[in-house]
C-alpha cells in the first residue's frame, strides 16, 4: 500500500496511476470521490457552502469508483461522470464540500473498505489524496508527500485544462490552485498536511518518469509487492 498525498498540480494522479501500473497494484483516486459528491450537490441545487444541506445529501449519493490504474471509472447514479467531475464548476465547489465532517466520515469509511478489498484481491494499492497518510491509512508502509512550486503547479494545471478543451491561462490556474490549497490546508477536518513519516518528493524539476523511478526505489526498499516491473513507465 502506497499513500500518495499532496496539493493539486504536483502530478499526483499521473504518478499514482503509473506507479500502480508498474507495481501491478490497484489504484484509488479519493479526490474523485469528493468531486462526485460535489457534482451531486451542484445537481441538487444545494449551495456548497451550506454544510448542513451538503451533509444531508451525502448519505444518499450513489457513487461508484473503479480501481484499475488503466481505466478507473467514475459513476454517479450509474452515469459516467469522468469528464464532468474535472470541470471548473466542480473544481470551484469541491473544497467547501470536502471540508464537511460528515462527508469526510462517509468517504473515509468507504475508502477504507475499498482499500481492504483491493489489498485482499490484488495484494497492493496506490491511494492518492490529501489525508491518506494522516487519516485514511496512517499505518501505510510507504507514505509519499508530493510537492512542487506554485509556478510549476499552475503551469501544469493550465496545460491539463487546455488539453481537456477548457480555456485556462496560467494566471487563472495559479489563482485556482492557490485558493484550493488555502482552503484544503486551513479546514478543521483533516487538513492537507504531510504525515510526519511521509517521504517528501519535490517534483518541480522532475519529469513524471523520474518521479516514478524515485518512488519505485522507495517501494522496493520497503519490500512492497515484487517491486516495480522492469518496463519503463509510459
Ligand atoms: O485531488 P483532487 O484535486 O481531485 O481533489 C479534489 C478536492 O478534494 C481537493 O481540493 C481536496 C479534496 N480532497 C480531500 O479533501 N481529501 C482527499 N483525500 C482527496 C481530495
Amino acid at each position: 500500500m502506497v499513500a500518495l498525498d499532496g496539493p493539486s498540480g504536483t502530478g499526483k494522479t499521473t504518478v499514482a496511476r503509473k506507479l500502480a501500473d508498474r507495481l501491478s497494484a490497484g489504484y484509488l483516486d479519493t479526490g474523485a470521490m469528493y468531486r462526485m459528491v460535489t457534482l451531486a450537490v451542484l445537481r441538487a441545487g444545494i449551495d456548497p457552502a451550506d454544510a448542513a444541506a451538503v451533509a444531508g445529501l451525502a448519505d444518499g449519493v450513489d457513487l461508484e469508483i473503479g480501481t484499475s490504474p488503466q481505466r478507473p471509472g467514475f459513476r454517479l447514479g450509474g452515469e459516467d461522470v469522468s469528464a464532468e467531475i474535472r470541470g471548473p464548476e466542480v473544481t470551484k465547489a469541491v473544497s467547501p464540500v470536502s471540508a464537511v465532517p460528515h462527508v469526510r466520515e462517509l468517504l473515509v469509511a468507504r475508502q477504507r473498505r475499498i482499500i481492504a478489498e483491493v489489498l485482499g484481491e490484488v495484494g497492493g494499492i496506490v491511494v492518492e489524496g490529501r489525508d491518506i497518510g494522516t487519516v485514511v491509512v496512517p499505518d501505510s508502509p510507504l507514505k509519499v508527500f508530493l510537492t512542487a512550486s506554485a509556478d510549476v503547479r499552475a503551469a501544469r494545471r493550465s496545460s491539463q485544462d487546455t488539453a481537456a478543451g477548457r480555456q485556462s491561462t496560467v494566471a487563472d490556474a495559479r489563482e485556482s490552485v492557490e485558493r484550493r490549497d488555502r482552503l484544503d490546508s486551513s479546514r478543521t477536518a483533516s487538513p492537507l498536511r504531510a504525515a510526519e513519516d511521509a517521504v517528501p518528493v519535490d517534483t518541480s524539476e522532475l519529469s513524471i518518469d523520474q518521479v516514478i523511478v524515485a518512488l519505485c526505489e522507495l517501494a522496493s526498499h520497503r519490500g512492497l509487492l515484487a517491486g516495480c516491473s522492469a518496463e519503463a513507465a509510459r
